[in-house]
């Protein structure tokens, strides 16, 4: 509540009527005690201004931050929406249309006033929405978390696998798409894991992540983690061999010729998607050649519920670009999205993971 606020209704009936905290302060000692204003800014899934006044709309489009709301709205990075009201006059003044158009520009969203009769007695546009019709628009908004309440665990980035204490086996993986994606499901409501290897990304903020450096540690990390969730997401390019003996010293340059051993590790995702209590399993298959082929032969294989394919070693797309094209392939049925950036790609694959495991739960549980 503003300071204008609580000049009409007590912070009393507020906490009263909703049965939680309201805060009115920006910083006083108490005040950034209980939930700091950054706090509170990282805790919000969509900030609602009801009713925005012509002076809150004149203050947020000029990044004034000289109190608890309009610091708020600069700290926030979820949606905001305002819902204005005030008589129409000002409404109507050309400073409060520019005002709010500056806002529509930097993504904030019009829950538009409406017209009759104003508590001033003007006739006009000017009065807010009617309660019920914020809370649909709102709830909309709700609409997008497909993955509300759910856990998802997702693998991430390369491995790397030891020679000796300087050098490793890895390959060209970014993380980019494995991250996007443990984005993504956040977006979407989800409780996200996030097991990476060695990448040069930071985790989104809220998920949990843990760092690993080899597909043993990987498969340690997600065997942990595993049984806590219900969807997993191998988006990892985890090394398929390693070698037999890391050596403790720095190997010498000495013969010729030499020769590696390697020993197969242990297909994390196989392993996952194979056990008893299985999560909803989606696997990634980046190939070079024969793509639908030997995407199906992972689906199968595997036993996944999904395998997303992408071509790699490719001019477009793929490891490290910021873009990439993927089929998805099911028992049922197949999917593909064209090449975009894999932000925009991890939230569609996202939405189509969420279809596919609840059609699967709706399934077994009307079997
Ligand atoms: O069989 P291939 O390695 O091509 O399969 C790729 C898929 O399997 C990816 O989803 C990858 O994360 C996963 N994988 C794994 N553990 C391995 C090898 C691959 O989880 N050791």
């Amino acid at each position: 509540m503003t300071q204008s606020a609580l000049q009409f209704v007590t912070p009393l009936t507020f906490q009263t009527l909703s049965g939680h905290p309201v805060h009115t302060e920006l910083l006083t000692p108490e005040a950034e005690y209980a939930m700091g204003h950054i706090a509170l800014a990282r805790w919000a899934e969509i900030l609602l201004i009801a009713p925005a006044t012509a002076n809150v709309l004149a203050k947020l489009s000029h990044g004034l931050a000289d109190d608890l709301l309009s610091t708020l709205y600069l700290a926030v990075d979820c949606p905001v929406y305002v819902a204005p009201a005030m008589n129409q006059a000002m409404w109507h003044k050309p400073i409060t249309q520019q005002n709010l158009q500056q806002l529509l520009q930097q993504g904030v969203k019009l829950i538009a006033p409406e017209s009759g009769e104003q508590a001033c007695g003007d006739v006009g546009i000017g009065r807010m929405a009617e309660p019920a019709s914020i809370c649909a628009r709102v709830m909309q908004v709700a609409a997008t978390q497909v993955l509300h309440g759910k856990k998802v665990l997702i693998t991430a980035g390369p491995t790397r696998e030891p020679l000796d204490p300087v050098r490793y086996i890895s390959n060209r993986s970014s993380g980019k798409m494995g991250y996007a994606l443990a984005s993504s499901a956040l977006a979407a409501g989800a409780e996200v894991t996030l097991v990476s290897g060695p990448v040069s990304l930071m985790a989104p903020r809220g998920v949990k992540a843990v760092y690993v450096e080899t597909a043993a540690q990987m498969s340690a990390a997600v065997m942990a983690e595993v049984p806590h969730c219900d969807i997993f997401i191998g988006a990892a390019a985890v090394a398929d061999y390693t070698p037999e003996i890391s050596q403790p010293a720095k190997i010498k340059k000495q013969a010729e010729q030499t020769t590696l051993n390697l020993l197969k590790t242990q297909d994390i995702l196989a392993t996952v998607a194979n056990l008893s209590n299985a999560p909803f399993s989606v696997g990634f298959a980046a190939e070079t050649d024969h793509l639908e082929q030997n995407a199906l032969d992972k689906l199968h294989r595997k036993q996944l519920d999904m395998v997303a394919a992408n071509w790699v070693g490719r001019e477009q797309g793929g490891f490290e670009s910021d873009q990439n094209a993927l089929t998805v392939f099911w028992n049922t049925g197949q999917q593909t999205f064209a090449l975009m950036d894999k932000t925009i790609l991890a939230t569609q694959l996202i939405h189509l993971i969420a279809t596919r495991f609840n059609e699967k739960h709706y399934a077994k549980n009307t079997a």
